[in-house]
């Protein structure tokens, strides 16, 4: 994949291109389910996909690969080769999610779930994560922040994906009394993703706003140069410079004023979860990870442990991950379709209950809405007694 497609791919899908990469289609992708409630919500996303499929008269074959405290307990490694060697041989990598408390709670295991998510981000060199945050006006209700704050709040993080303090060198001395972290960046690792975040902005409203601490690290100060290095090439989109205790407060207080956020990897792994909760649920919010060779699209939660396997986990996070993916592949108008259904679903209150804890529906029942919403071609006939029968009777 090249850089100029994915933004190309990932920006135009409100232009209505109806008809312009119209065709059948074969994809490959591989899937990881991973842990906790990954598997659970990936298979909404199977079914939403095949649902598409069978509508555009698209093939999509899957190859199930290992990853995470699973692959740990099947072969030892988190990561396998052979999931490695899966996905290298596919078009797109559909992922669940990662992590077990049994790694969490034991400070001194050797082998732990999330290496093998970041030897494959490494790995594949998915060096920009791109992470859309908007609000559906049917949720307001349920964000922590008032509704007048929230009404149109649309922006999008890009978080750098293989560099800085989650790679750089980790050390504890013997007596395991004193440990470091090293932060690294090169250049060339910041101006990537800086060309991608600015491509994207121009698409956009046009303004850019960095997230560092330039005040206090070094890493900080070379962002802050590159980015003002390269903005000459992109003379219309305005810049912005936010340290991150500021721009965590802000994300608070007038989420409205962001349209493209460039930030480094640790930066951007804590302000979009914070941004998450904007929306009402952390379940909604999808992502795709870029680079030079096989992107991978993947909802922003966790694993979830205490809900795995019991139905009840948001699988929209996942099914939104999706949609991004089939923009990605040039399905346009197929990904509004994911869109369109997704949203049906949500102002028709049938939501999960991490969104309704009372009247929720359950996870494969959303993933079936938003398959019928996609088979049905008046967008209408969801079998409403299907629906009824499997949701919540906890009243
Ligand atoms: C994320 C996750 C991962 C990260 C973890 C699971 C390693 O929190 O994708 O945001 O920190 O990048
Ligand atoms: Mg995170």
């Amino acid at each position: 994949m090249t850089l100029s497609n994915e933004i190309e791919n990932s920006t135009s899908s409100k232009a209505s291109p109806k008809g312009r990469f119209g065709g059948a289609m074969q994809k490959n992708i591989a899937v990881i389910l991973g842990d906790g409630i990954g598997p659970e919500v990936t298979y909404q996303s199977i079914k939403v996909l095949d649902a598409i499929g069978k509508q555009y008269k698209h093939k999509f074959n899957y190859e199930y690969a290992l990853m995470g405290a699973d692959a740990i307990d099947k072969t030892g490694s988190p990561l396998p080769d052979l999931t490695l060697e899966i996905c290298f041989r596919s078009d797109a990598i559909l992922f669940g999610a990662i992590g077990h408390p049994k790694y969490d709670n034991d400070p001194s295991a050797k082998v732990r779930p999330e290496q093998g998510l970041l030897k494959l981000r490494k790995t594949l060199e998915l060096y920009a994560n791109i992470r859309p945050v908007n609000t559906y006006a049917s949720l307001h209700h349920l964000s922590p922040l008032k509704s007048n704050r929230i009404e149109g709040v649309d922006f999008v993080i890009f978080r750098e994906l293989t560099g800085g303090i989650y790679f750089g060198e980790k050390k504890i001395n013997e007596e395991k009394t004193q440990a470091s972290d090293t932060c690294v960046y090169h250049k060339d690792e910041i101006e990537r993703i800086a060309h991608l975040a600015f491509k994207y902005a121009q698409q956009r409203r046009k303004y850019l706003t960095l997230v560092d601490k330039a005040n206090v690290l070094e890493t900080s100060r070379l962002w802050r140069k590159v980015v003002q290095d390269l903005a000459p090439q992109y003379p219309d989109v305005a810049i912005d410079y936010l340290f991150v205790d500021n721009a965590a407060m802000q994300i608070i207080l007038n989420p409205k004023q962001f349209d493209v956020v460039l930030t480094e990897n640790m930066f951007g792994d804590i302000i979009s979860d914070e941004a998450s909760v904007i929306t009402g649920s952390l379940g909604l919010l999808p992502s795709a990870s870029v680079g030079n060779t096989i992107a991978l699209f993947e909802p922003i939660h966790g694993s979830y442990p205490q809900a795995a396997g019991m139905d009840i986990a948001n699988p929209i996070g996942s099914i939104l991950s999706s949609a991004m993916m089939l923009d990605h592949f040039g399905m346009l108008e197929e990904a509004a379709l994911v869109r369109e259904a997704v949203e049906w679903t949500l102002t028709n209150s049938f939501v999960t209950k991490d969104i309704d804890p009372v009247n929720f529906y359950f996870t494969s029942t959303i993933g079936d809405m938003v398959s019928d919403y996609i088979s049905s071609t008046t967008h209408e006939r969801v079998n409403m007694k299907n629906v009824e029968l499997r949701k919540s009777t906890i009243i």
